[in-house]
């Protein structure tokens, strides 16, 4: 811990000097690399545009820049008072001096053997000798370029010296492979050190062996290992080159669950609430775990609302506003359990995020109707509809190449029955879900809905839809925001599809896709949606997850409540590949706990992108933990705000109905972080002895010390 905190505040102190010009001369001479020679007659270019555009003539040949540079002695601080050269990319090689002394060479030039090789696009990182370096005074860094072809020489600007630090240019990297991971170190330049093993439980967080390896890395090289893992381990690797200050960690686990198995006595997991408008279908399907079958009962029903006693499934309608107190109460052979709950029949619907699947991340252009009902028929059979997944939201490409000859819009061969999977959707408290865009074409080239509202509307009210994702894309060809970048011009197709969802005789909850454009989440709701995505596509890295839950969604917790919500976009657990292509989900097991955790504390859309036939057991335990999603379906509908961001470690709180918080205390490093759970609450005013970890659905202590892995979480909820 104290180490990788020195490291940050290390790395915070990291120095450059910025170098945006140099003397250039056509022609070539080798003792143009000498310090002391007299380049003053030798005119100046700039580095951030190549030669071509600054009147060289003969443009292809080899030239020369000397850059002249004074390297103040703070950069000599360290273990190593080494310079780094960062040169960025050249067109297209180069040999490069510091003061006479050669540093490194990237292509090959005509005369050498093999001949010419550019590299125009490698950014060069040269290491210096320290005792090379004039320090507080002038050095001459001289550049021998070769252009093979317009243009030439430096292009990109953005020339440094910098005092080295092994993460500039040395990379470690660890991903799954058959039995177990596999670890690569890179590296720019030549680089001796160690690695380190750190093998764990994954659960006690046990060390169990520790390995050092010495290892050599050559200039643009790596070297790979393998390390077979058995299930339930952690392995850590670090790699440290003495002649550096900071070090290098990357963390991988096996996946491992955490949500204690569901008792076989019912229980309720779904909703506290559901909004339905006075007269549409209510389509509702208690979410009790437990062994099946299981009888259901109601208490409370307002006329028009009936039970299917042995699905657990409400239909019908109901006339009157009002709330209705409902008594759920489920019985199976190990006994019964009864919840309270509130019907609110009134002008609101989507009083909490939205549950459920979309066919996107997993099956992109290829989803089929047959594929959809594989994921229905498992999220009841695999029981996620026992913990409150109803919607089915097919995405892109169902649409037919063309429309009706009277404009209706129809499915395309893939789908040979809407109405009837609308139906079955509905016979079993589930629900469908579209997908269209008020462009012309959607984004995946399919037909969209410009100047088809209306019809549109009336088709998917005809097969029964129940959600509308509106994804902008092929509206900006209508859109023209040279002339018209108004708020009211992003509204606009908004609205115009909102008055003919709002006709139809059944709720559509209507969810914008338009990744955030004119701040769509201040006037989302005035466009009477019940969602707005934030941010443009999620993809399965840490990079994109942990951007979106982290950083876009920052200032977005004021706009969310019940009815209407940010929307980070959809779930990456699981297998996705956004075609027939499946893989696992690429991020690792605590960056899943952490994309699950994030979503629930910012109560988000939470819409599974994996085809649930074919769930794992750690995806499951992802998906279907009670109590983590009672956080993201609390009827606060309060979304978490950041209350610290320190040193790579951000604990993030948001208020719950019955007085607690939940709070999740996130690790973004690349190295575990201990956490003293008693100072971390104290941080932001909590003072318990005990809190719960929802993950583990365990109280625990607050004086003691927990490890939070590399880019994983604690969950926890406080009471007050
Ligand atoms: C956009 C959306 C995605 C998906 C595709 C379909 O990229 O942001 O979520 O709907 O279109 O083409």
């Amino acid at each position: 811990m104290m180490l990788s905190l020195m490291l940050v505040a290390l790395w915070a102190q990291a120095q450059e000097v910025k170098i945006e010009s140099g003397r250039f001369q056509k022609g070539d001479n080798l003792a143009w690399n000498a310090k002391d020679f007299d380049d003053s007659a030798w005119p100046v270019l700039t580095l951030d545009k190549d030669w071509n555009q600054q009147g060289v003539e003969n443009a292809n040949g080899i030239g020369w820049y000397r850059l002249h540079v004074v390297i103040p002695s703070s950069l000599k601080k360290g273990v190593v008072p080494d310079i780094m050269l960062d040169l960025g990319p050249i067109d297209d090689s180069d040999q490069t001096w510091i003061n006479g002394h050669l540093v490194g060479k990237t292509g090959s030039f005509p005369g050498d053997k093999g001949g010419f090789a550019g590299e125009w696009t490698t950014p060069r990182r040269y290491i210096a000798d320290a005792q090379w370096v004039n320090w507080d005074g002038d050095n001459v860094i001289a550049v021998r370029v070769y252009n093979g072809g317009d243009p030439g020489g430096f292009y990109k600007g953005n020339v440094k010296v910098a005092k080295p630090e092994l993460r500039d240019f040395a990379h470690l990297s660890i991903t799954k492979e058959e039995g177990g991971f596999k670890v690569v170190l890179s590296s720019e330049v030549k680089t001796s050190g160690t690695l380190q093993f750190t093998t764990a439980d994954v659960l006690s967080g046990e060390v169990e062996s520790t390995t050092v390896k010495k290892v050599s890395v050559a200039a643009r090289k790596e070297k790979e290992f393998s390390c077979p893992l058995a299930p339930q381990k952690r392995l850590a690797v670090t790699y440290r080159d003495p002649r550096y200050e900071d070090v290098l960690g990357v963390e991988m686990c096996t996946p491992y669950i955490l949500t204690p198995p569901a008792p076989a006595t019912p229980r309720y997991n779904g909703p506290l609430v559901f909004g339905v408008r006075p007269g549409s279908p209510v389509i509702f399907r208690l979410a009790f775990s437990g062994e099946k079958p299981m009888k259901y009962a109601v208490e409370g029903l307002p006329e028009g609302v009936v039970l299917d006693p042995d699905k657990g499934v409400l239909s019908g309608s109901c006339a009157v506003e009002g709330d209705y107190p409902l008594v759920f109460t489920a019985t199976n052979a190990k006994g019964s359990t009864s919840a309270c709950f509130t019907l609110k029949v009134g002008p609101q619907i989507g009083l909490t995020p939205p549950m459920g699947w979309n066919s996107w991340n997993c099956w992109g252009l290829s989803v089929s109707q047959e594929k959809v009902m594989a994921s229905a028929a498992a999220l009841i059979n695999r029981g996620l509809a026992d913990y409150g997944y109803c919607y089915m939201n097919i995405d892109d490409a169902w649409e037919a190449e063309e429309r009706a000859p009277d404009g209706r819009i129809v499915a395309n061969e893939k789908f040979p029955d809407m109405k009837a999977l609308g139906d079955w959707l509905h016979e079993n408290g589930l629900k469908l879900g579209i997908y269209s865009s008020p462009g012309d074409y959607t984004c995946g080239g399919h037909l969209g809905s410009l100047d088809h509202e209306q019809q549109d509307a009336e088709t998917w009210n005809e097969w029964g839809v129940d959600y509308l994702k509106y994804d902008w894309c092929g509206y900006s060809k209508v859109f023209n925001p040279s002339k018209d970048h108004s708020t009211a011009a992003y509204m606009r197709p908004y609205m115009k599809m909102q008055q003919y969802l709002r006709e139809q005789p059944r709720d559509i909850f209507y969810s914008l896709c338009q990744y955030g454009m004119a701040d769509v989440w201040e006037w989302g709701a005035f466009v009477d949606a019940n969602s707005w995505r934030t941010t443009g596509d999620i993809t399965d890295s840490w990079e994109s997850m942990s951007g979106i839950g982290f950083s876009n969604q920052l200032e977005l917790y004021p706009y969310a409540g019940p009815g209407h919500w940010n929307d980070p976009d959809m779930l990456v657990v699981g297998k996705v590949g956004w075609s027939n292509n499946l893989r696992d989900s690429r991020l690792t097991p605590d960056e899943q706990y952490t994309h699950i955790s994030l979503w629930a504390l910012q109560a988000a859309n939470l819409l599974i992108g994996c085809p649930i036939d074919q769930i794992d057991d750690f995806t499951f335990n992802l998906l279907c933990n009670n109590e983590v999603n009672a956080v993201n379906q609390d009827i606060l509908g309060q979304q978490a705000h950041r209350d610290v961001d320190e040193d790579g470690v951000q604990i993030w709180s948001r208020e719950l109905a019955d007085g607690s918080l939940a709070v999740g205390i996130f690790n973004l490093n690349d190295v575990a972080v201990p956490t003293y759970l008693k100072g971390a609450l104290g941080k932001i005013g909590l003072e318990p002895e005990t809190v719960r970890d929802l993950w583990r659905q365990q109280d625990i202590p607050t004086e003691a010390t927990y490890i939070i892995p590399s880019h994983g979480v604690r969950l926890l909820k406080v009471s007050r």
